[in-house]
């Protein structure tokens, strides 16, 4: 049997898993969700969000687009941090990037992609943000890992540029926000351990909304 034709077996086995260690499962489920967290990551078939957390169905809010990108002009993004912070009200939210990125890697090709010109532009513009750094590092791979890094920063700071989240800030000093590294070569997860809020105190000046 070809993988599509097993997705509706598959389902019924977990339902069956998932009622035998817990009857009320499907119902406690469909009640409501109160997810702690909002994990915005690449698409990347290899770079789920849950399962490499350890959470299961109704922990985490995700937003999944190529190269974990937070643009301020995307409505998608932007309608899935205003749900998250205003009615959700998350404690956490993660910029999640990794290790081995086309996204990324495709940025750094100066290649003409068709509509993914315009979307990985943005990657290029933190590839100008950082040029001088980069520019240092004279091994491909390490730049690369480099780029990865940087690009989750600076989606860190698009973030914290949201007034949804600025607003949150105000009135009750959250959600953190915190920028990860998913490595695929070894399974591990890295915090970059961002400082989002001495960030935003640098960058009040330029992007403060008074909310
Ligand atoms: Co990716």
């Amino acid at each position: 049997m070809d993988k599509f034709s097993k997705i509706f077996e598959n389902n019924r086995q977990w339902i069956e898993e998932k009622l035998s260690l817990d009857p009320q499962y499907f119902d406690r489920l469909a009640a409501g969700q109160a997810p702690e967290f909002l994990y915005i990551g690449c698409s990347d078939s290899r770079a789920t969000a849950e399962e490499l957390m350890g959470m299961q169905p109704g922990d985490v809010f995700v937003h999944r687009n190529v190269a974990n990108m937070v643009v301020p002009t995307d409505n998608s993004v932007n309608a899935v941090i205003q749900f998250a912070v205003e009615f959700l009200k998350v404690k956490h939210i993660i910029v999640c990037g990794h290790y081995g990125c086309g996204g990324v890697k495709a940025a750094m090709t100066p290649s003409d992609m068709g509509q993914l010109n315009n979307w990985l532009q943005m990657v290029r513009d933190v590839i100008r943000i950082h040029h001088d750094e980069l520019d240092e590092i004279k091994d491909e791979e390490e730049k690369y890992k480099r780029l990865v890094e940087l690009n989750v920063q600076e989606q860190c700071i698009n973030v914290i540029k949201s007034p949804h989240v600025q607003r949150a800030w105000n009135e009750r000093k959250l959600p953190t926000v915190h920028g990860w590294i998913f490595d695929l070569h070894t399974g591990k997860l890295i915090d970059l351990g961002i400082d989002m809020g001495e960030a935003f105190g640098q960058l009040k000046e330029i992007y403060e909304l008074k909310t």
